[in-house]
């Protein structure tokens, strides 16, 4: 199998979505014969001639981009609409999805996983399924065992992919978990973000005292 893969996060390679994507290719790659060719979508802009041309040759495309502000990128989105003229050109494309984002809960990806459903659908492809997972923000600052358990979780879809050529339902279900937070959690997780993720953001730049502007009201 040879799957492309094009990078969606506007951080590009030095991004959460591109380690989630190394360990995932790491998995994929375990199986003899498989392959995988790697993009980044935001050195395309603005045309994206040569992603449009992976679109139009490629065997299975997955496309892998996180939640800004609820919704894919800006730059995610100029990307799917510049590739309305190939609808309907590419009926044996195997089009996924990896959307991954900061909150811990997965359940915030789910309305963009549907965008994405219809949007195979629209563009005439076959949806071959979306890789859905939260809790990846500051993988670099969350503790080790944490970040352990989503890179694991990634190279594990990736070896069952690269085995079946499908999605397991249960494989990714167990990636996506925690799907919500009960309360009890809620309370525990919202200071710790709040403590060592904003806080030592709002140190670094000398910014505390601005924690609770409201510069908009
Ligand atoms: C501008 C911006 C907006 C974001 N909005 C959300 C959001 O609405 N929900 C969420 O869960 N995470 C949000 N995040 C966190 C990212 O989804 C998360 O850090 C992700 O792993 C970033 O991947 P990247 O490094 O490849 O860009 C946001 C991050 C940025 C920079």
């Amino acid at each position: 199998m040879k799957l492309s893969i094009i990078n969606g996060s506007p951080r590009g390679a030095s991004g959460n979505t591109e380690k989630l994507l190394e360990h995932f290719i790491n998995g994929f790659s375990e199986t003899a014969g498989n392959s995988t060719e790697k993009f980044y979508l935001i050195k395309e802009r603005p045309d994206f001639e040569k992603l449009k041309g992976v679109f139009l040759d490629a065997e299975i495309l997955m496309i892998a981009f996180p939640l800004y502000v609820d919704a894919m990128p800006g730059s995610v989105k100029e990307f799917f609409e510049s590739l309305e003229p190939l609808k309907n050109k590419r009926p044996d494309l195997r089009l996924m999805f990896v959307i991954q984002n900061g909150f811990p809960e997965t359940y915030h990806n789910r309305f963009v996983e549907r965008y994405c459903e219809k949007l195979a659908k629209r563009l005439g492809c076959i949806y071959e399924g979306s890789i859905c997972k939260g809790g990846c923000e500051g993988l670099t600052v969350q503790p080790p065992q944490l970040v352990e358990k989503v890179f694991s979780g990634f190279h594990n879809v990736g070896k069952s992919f690269g085995e079946t050529g499908k999605l397991s339902p249960e494989v990714l279900s167990k990636l996506a978990r925690p799907e919500h937070l009960t309360p009890e959690n809620m309370k525990l997780v919202i200071p710790m973000v709040n403590n060592f993720l904003w806080d030592g953001l709002l140190n670094k730049n000398g910014a505390m005292d601005k924690k609770f502007d409201k510069p908009f009201e």
